[in-house]
């Protein structure tokens, strides 16, 4: 399929040019960081926000894209999940720095299904497995030794490599569906281009441009 964003060479953002799905733009960005070999092309900034309206952020990293939204893999009983089962709307934000490109998601999250966690999670190297049984992610805890004595212990638990390790019930994945998604452009001037998409009640998408 013909890359629209790529044949529109002076790199700008025009409403002629872009998918009329954000989804497929998104990919069409995606794939061109990905191919120029970008650093951390797949992090993205998760901002998520107290039952009481106060907003938290961190990096996480995008492990799939489809219609559906945008999906990431935590521990359930993060700071983020904690905010997340109160409150189940996300913000995401993505910069690409050698091209000049912001995305921002907004949209609700909700778990994704234990099989694709699952697989997922057998996806992984086995220390990273170990890892997320090991991390009780957001708690204090007293010291680093505490950690590393319980990543130990598993090891000597699952030391057969023959031993498939099962995933934890507390770890897994989130789902963003979008509800509004926004293309950002660097432009010279500051007269950047900003593309709206949002999600109307009939399931179409309508696209607006912003000032920058
Ligand atoms: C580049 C980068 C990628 C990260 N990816 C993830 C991730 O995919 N999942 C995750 O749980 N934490 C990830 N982290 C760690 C989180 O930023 C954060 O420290 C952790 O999830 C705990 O956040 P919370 O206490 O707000 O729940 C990443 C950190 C960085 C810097």
């Amino acid at each position: 399929m013909e890359d629209i964003v790529t044949l529109n060479k002076s790199g700008e953002l025009d409403e002629k040019d872009v998918a009329a799905h954000p989804i497929r733009q998104f990919q069409l960005w995606f794939d061109e960081v990905l191919a120029r070999g970008t650093p951390m092309a797949e992090a993205m900034t998760l901002c998520t926000a107290s039952e009481d309206g106060k907003p938290s952020a961190r990096m996480v990293l995008l492990k799939g894209v489809d219609e559906s939204g945008f999906v990431f893999y935590t521990n359930y009983r993060s700071r983020k999940a904690r905010e997340l089962d109160a409150n189940p709307f996300a913000a995401l934000v993505f910069y690409w720095e050698p091209l000049e490109r912001q995305v921002r998601v907004e949209g609700s999250v909700s778990r994704i299904s234990a099989a694709e966690s699952d697989k997922y999670f057998q996806s992984r190297p086995r220390e990273s497995q170990l890892g997320a049984i090991a991390s009780p992610q957001s708690e204090v805890i007293e010291s680093r030794s505490v950690l590393e004595d319980r990543y130990r212990q598993l090891e000597g638990q699952f030391s057969s490599e023959a031993e498939k390790i099962k995933r934890p019930d507390h770890w897994g994945g989130y789902r963003v569906a979008p509800t509004r998604i926004e293309f950002w452009k660097g432009r010279p001037g500051r007269l950047h281009d900003r593309l709206l998409y949002e999600l109307q009640p009939d399931g179409n998408w309508t696209i607006s441009r912003l000032a920058p």
